[in-house]
């Protein structure tokens, strides 16, 4: 993994730098704030507030370090809601890798420990981590991707359309979109006129959220 090196980000946490791709990970303004607004509060939350349920089903497309997940699987524990989460990873990065994020400073010890310790497991099989949070981690492409169960929310962190085209399209927004329910939240980072005309045609309603540090918007879009 000579192509993938730490970088600290604004708000102190680290990202990962993949060479072959020429992108971070994460936001360079901070990669923990970028996680806990995008995904978080715009996407999960948002989603349990309207709602009013009390248990969420989210996939999250590029799971990467699983900043996301911790993140989520943290509010998720502390505020009794029952999670199932599934992260699609064409490309699983190592463990140390994982254990060197320093991570484990913005989540709970326990948390760490189970996610550290089941990871590899969870590539594999679902695991329980904690109370409340179950964990699959799919190592496969997102195109070849499936499954029968619908989710609540996609978390979609794919690397920007500049260096993975391909991830933006059409025929991959669409086969996504079809693992979401009705009334279910598709959240990014990104915000183009392309992304909000391809949503449209696949039948979301596009809301323009604020943005992550360092980005005036970003997009949530929910399936009709
Ligand atoms: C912007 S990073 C995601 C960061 C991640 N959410 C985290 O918190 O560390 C994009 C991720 O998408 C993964 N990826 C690239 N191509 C993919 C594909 N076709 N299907 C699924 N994942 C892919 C990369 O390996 C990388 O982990």
């Amino acid at each position: 993994m000579d192509h993938l090196s730490f970088a600290f980000t604004s708000d102190g946490s680290k990202t990962l730098f993949n060479r072959e791709v020429g992108e971070h990970y994460h936001s360079r303004h901070g990669a923990l704030q970028e996680s806990k607004h995008v995904f978080l509060n715009t996407g999960m939350r948002y989603f349990l507030e309207k709602s009013e349920l009390e248990k969420v089903k989210i996939i999250e497309v590029g799971f990467g370090t699983g900043l996301n997940f911790l993140v989520t699987a943290d509010f998720c524990s502390e505020n009794n809601i029952e999670l199932d989460y599934t992260g699609i990873e064409a490309y699983p990065l190592k463990q140390e890798i994982i254990g060197d994020t320093g991570y484990e400073k913005y989540i709970t010890h326990d948390l760490w420990d189970s996610f550290t310790g089941q990871y590899e497991k969870a590539q594999k099989s679902v695991v329980q981590i904690g109370k409340s949070c179950k964990l699959k981690i799919e190592p496969e492409k997102m195109l070849d991707f499936n499954s029968k169960e619908p989710f609540d929310v996609v978390y979609f962190d794919a690397f920007a359309a500049v260096h993975q085209p391909e991830m933006w399209n059409l025929e991959s927004l669409k086969h996504i979109s079809k693992f979401l329910k009705t009334g279910g939240v598709f959240v990014t980072y990104a915000i183009t006129g392309d992304l909000k005309r391809t949503m449209k045609s696949l039948g979301f309603v596009i809301e323009k959220a604020p943005g992550a540090a360092g980005k005036r918007e970003m997009l949530r879009a929910i399936k009709m």
